[in-house]
């Protein structure tokens, strides 16, 4: 069974809209159709989870942290046909891809997962990804697209490219570094995971992860990634709010998503667009295809989102799975 925080999270929203006005318990009881005792457990199971709420039974509750709880949306929020119709939040989970593979089958295409805090997240290469309460977006968006499978691998950039033009809005100039880190000011801030399953020869569905450190402090990262990580906030001094953040990459996203797969899985705009934010074109960076590492200079990206690159000798290759290093 899914264990989902419902009421609990009525509340968090009921708070958040009213802002700097307390609520009473009797006005919550009134609006959810609960009883006040019922009421003060979802409040006391929220403060358990981490929110911090100012007030007493009688007085009012009025939520002083995170305000920009990203878990409050719903499908009202977003103007999307698709992305988000479907949402399911939660205070606290091991990750989102893992519940998006849960659920992968008997929900719809455009179904999103997003947690306040993951226990396990998950990077690429069995990394793992830190996702504090508070301080990080980290979803999944449940796809299931009618496209060859060799064309899957170019939805991490097309992501890459819509958490980058979402950002921008917003005031954060990023680059993406290939195939999904989205780096602020040379520290990574960002990633996607994108997971597949196939049933035969058919994609049965991909699962995409999108995590970004937005308020993060630098003590949560691990201490072998210390050095490389950053939050929007700890790089910028910037604070983005988390919940325009999600809305507007959920948007951008759907948009980019199926123009995608209206050209039967061109990239077409998007390769240009990933190049202009391109992490070390045309300079000398260390790759990694596995065990081994090469210094190459990045040249672009082709058409069918892998990484061309010259290698010492000048002999120009096609960079398919790996990274570039930092
Ligand atoms: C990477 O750069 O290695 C990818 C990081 C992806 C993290 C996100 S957070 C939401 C989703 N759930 C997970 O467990 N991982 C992805």
């Amino acid at each position: 069974m899914i264990k989902k925080e419902d009421k609990s999270i009525e509340i968090l929203k009921l708070l958040v809209n009213s802002g700097d006005i307390p609520l009473s318990g009797e006005e919550i009881a009134n609006i959810l159709g609960i009883s006040r005792t019922a009421v003060w457990k979802h409040i006391k199971n929220l403060v358990q989870r981490g929110f911090k709420i100012a007030g007493q039974k009688n007085s009012g509750y009025k939520l002083l942290f995170p305000t920009d709880t990203p878990i409050i949306l719903s499908s009202k929020n977003f103007q999307t046909n698709l992305f988000g119709k479907n949402i399911l939040s939660f205070i606290e989970i091991d990750s989102t891809n893992n519940m998006a593979k849960k659920i992968a089958k008997e929900y719809p295409e455009g179904t999103i997962i997003i947690s306040e805090k993951q226990t396990s997240g998950r990077g690429r290469r069995g990394r793992i990804w830190s996702s504090p309460f508070g301080s990080g977006l980290y979803f999944s968006v449940l796809l299931k697209p009618k496209l060859p499978i060799i064309t899957i691998p170019r939805l991490t950039i097309l992501a890459g490219v819509v958490v980058a033009k979402s950002l921008e809005k917003l005031g954060v100039n990023v680059k993406l570094k290939w195939p999904n880190d989205i780096i602020l000011e040379n520290k990574k801030i960002g990633g996607i995971l994108s997971e597949m399953s196939l049933e035969g020869n058919d994609i049965e569905y991909v699962i995409l992860g999108i995590g970004i450190n937005v308020h993060t402090e630098n003590m949560y990262f691990p201490e072998e990634f210390r050095e490389k990580a950053g939050s929007i906030r700890s790089v910028s001094k910037k604070i983005i709010p988390r919940n325009i953040l999600f809305k507007e990459i959920v948007i951008e996203l759907e948009r980019s998503y199926l123009d995608f797969c209206n050209k039967n899985g061109e990239l077409g705009d998007i390769r240009k667009n990933w190049e202009e934010r391109a992490y070390g074109l045309n300079e000398m960076v260390e790759i990694t295809t596995g065990l081994e590492k090469e210094v190459c200079t990045i040249l672009g990206l082709k058409d069918d989102g892998t990484l061309l690159v010259r290698d010492g000798s000048g002999v120009v290759k096609e960079v398919f799975a790996g990274e570039v290093l930092f």
